[in-house]
């Protein structure tokens, strides 16, 4: 019998774990993740598929992707203005990346089921008191106080319900009026008129304006082609917490292969990738793209390791590489993870996750100065550059609102801003206008690329 042949949805269940907390009554837990089992899929298999798809023509080098959203999704800030204000930034980003360099852009949300989080303390300790770590809000609460901090499975009810009602909104988004290209003006309304990028989108929207009145003119309407009045959005989360992860995996009735329907795209996540252990092993079995977080101390020929683990078959598209090593790593720490994995001739998509090796702290909040992040995708590229590799795509942590989380940019947001709009319930996230500046960096450096 083969590895694969002994998966189970859960087969993780005998393997050690990390990240994964003990909930106080076990009984509970069981009967919740009973529940969900029995709840409607949020995704299909095939739309999963589809993705793969997608982000196999990025591997071969034919397409770029953005994936971003949140940090963490709380409850208290669910509401259609910052799902609309989100999507919109999202739209906003490929758009100039599309434009820019030519080139199809893949978007993927960390939206719609990014609820868990993993910790590097399992405690925190404010004036001497000592709670467990806030684990997300699919876990427990955010607020300093022994009842708040206890596991409760009932989050898991409510996170599932707000990630439908989120995806219902983003589906929504992306097919019916609001996608259309004929609207590239309205995007930026309400946003730009005032940014210091603002003038610069705004060339970009009139131009595509007169591309799409030329199109008209010879008959290519909105009206009458999708491509120009819809667009694709796919939904990603980390895969932390594996019984409700379990209880969303279901097999898949054309293929009869087994899929996560908690959202299209799943990644392991930097503290939670060892190849002996529970995360991997859930993540191995099932059919959806799968993401791995590839930190400083990630060994080559785990790595590689890994990549044969999770895709045997060496499907393009099955795995996206996002490392994620700071400004200051990326130079050493990439190349070595790149050659193991071409000289082993693993398909992968590369992707930079630029947020998680730049956290500092300032003034008591985690921040992140918007040059290092630059910095880390400006070299990025140019490692794959020298490599010969395709730089395929970006991971940020983003919101369509006004926050102040990370310094700089082009209204400088400085160390002293940090608690004017400082909202985040976990990592620091770029704002509006820090993410629109970001894509016009990327479109211009994949246009480079490209060329
Ligand atoms: C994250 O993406 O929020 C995260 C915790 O990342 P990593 O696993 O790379 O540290
Ligand atoms: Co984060």
């Amino acid at each position: 019998m083969s590895a694969q042949d002994e998966w189970k949805p859960d087969s993780w269940r005998e393997r050690p774990v990390c990240q994964i907390p003990a909930y106080p009554d076990p009984e509970h837990l069981r009967r919740v993740e009973k529940q969900i089992s029995g709840w409607p899929a949020l995704v299909f298999a095939g739309e999963a598929r589809a993705l793969k798809k997608r982000l196999g023509e990025v591997c071969e080098g034919r397409g770029f992707l953005l994936q971003g959203g949140d940090c963490s999704e709380s409850f208290a800030e669910h509401d259609g203005k910052n799902i609309r204000d989100y999507f919109r930034v999202m739209l906003q980003m490929a758009v100039l990346m599309i434009y820019g360099a030519s080139c199809q852009v893949v978007k993927v949300g960390r939206v719609s089921g990014q609820f868990a989080k993993p910790r590097s303390s399992d405690t925190e300790t404010r004036n001497g008191m000592t709670l467990p770590s806030y684990r997300g809000d699919i876990i427990n609460g955010i607020e300093f106080d022994a009842t708040a901090r206890v596991p409760d499975p009932e989050r898991q009810k409510m996170a599932y319900r707000q990630s439908a009602a989120t995806l219902n909104l983003l589906r929504a988004f992306s097919h019916g009026g609001f996608s259309n290209l004929e609207n590239v003006h309205n995007w930026m309304l309400a946003f730009v008129s005032d940014s210091p990028q603002g003038k610069h989108y705004e060339e970009v929207a009139e131009r595509i304006s007169e591309a799409m009145a030329f199109m008209r003119a010879i008959g290519i309407t909105a009206d009458a082609n999708y491509q120009l009045r819809q667009t694709s959005f796919y939904t990603s989360h980390e895969a932390l917490l594996l019984g409700y992860e379990e209880a969303l995996t279901r097999t898949d009735s054309t293929t009869g292969e087994w899929y996560a329907t908690s959202g299209h795209m799943l990644w392991i996540g930097d503290r939670t990738r060892q190849p002996d252990h529970a995360h991997v092993e859930f993540c191995r079995g099932i059919g959806n793209p799968i993401g791995i977080k590839c930190g400083p101390s990630l060994d080559p020929m785990e790595l590689v390791r890994l990549t044969e683990m999770l895709n045997i078959e060496n499907e393009p598209g099955r795995l996206t590489l996002i490392t994620r090593f700071g400004h200051e790593g990326i130079g050493n720490g990439l190349p070595p993870l790149i050659r193991a994995i071409e000289q082993h001739g693993r398909k992968v998509v590369w992707s930079c996750d630029p947020m998680h090796g730049n956290t500092i702290v300032r003034n008591g909040y985690k921040t992140r100065p918007f040059e290092n992040i630059l910095s880390e995708v400006r070299s990025f590229f140019e490692i794959h550059e020298s490599e010969g590799t395709h730089a395929g795509g970006i991971h940020v942590e983003m919101t369509g609102q006004n926050v102040t989380e990370c310094t700089g940019g082009a209204r400088a947001i400085s160390e002293e801003n940090l608690s004017d709009r400082y909202h985040t319930h976990c990592d620091p996230r770029l704002n509006a206008e820090q993410s629109v500046e970001l894509a016009f960096l990327v479109s211009d450096l994949l246009k480079k690329s490209r060329k």
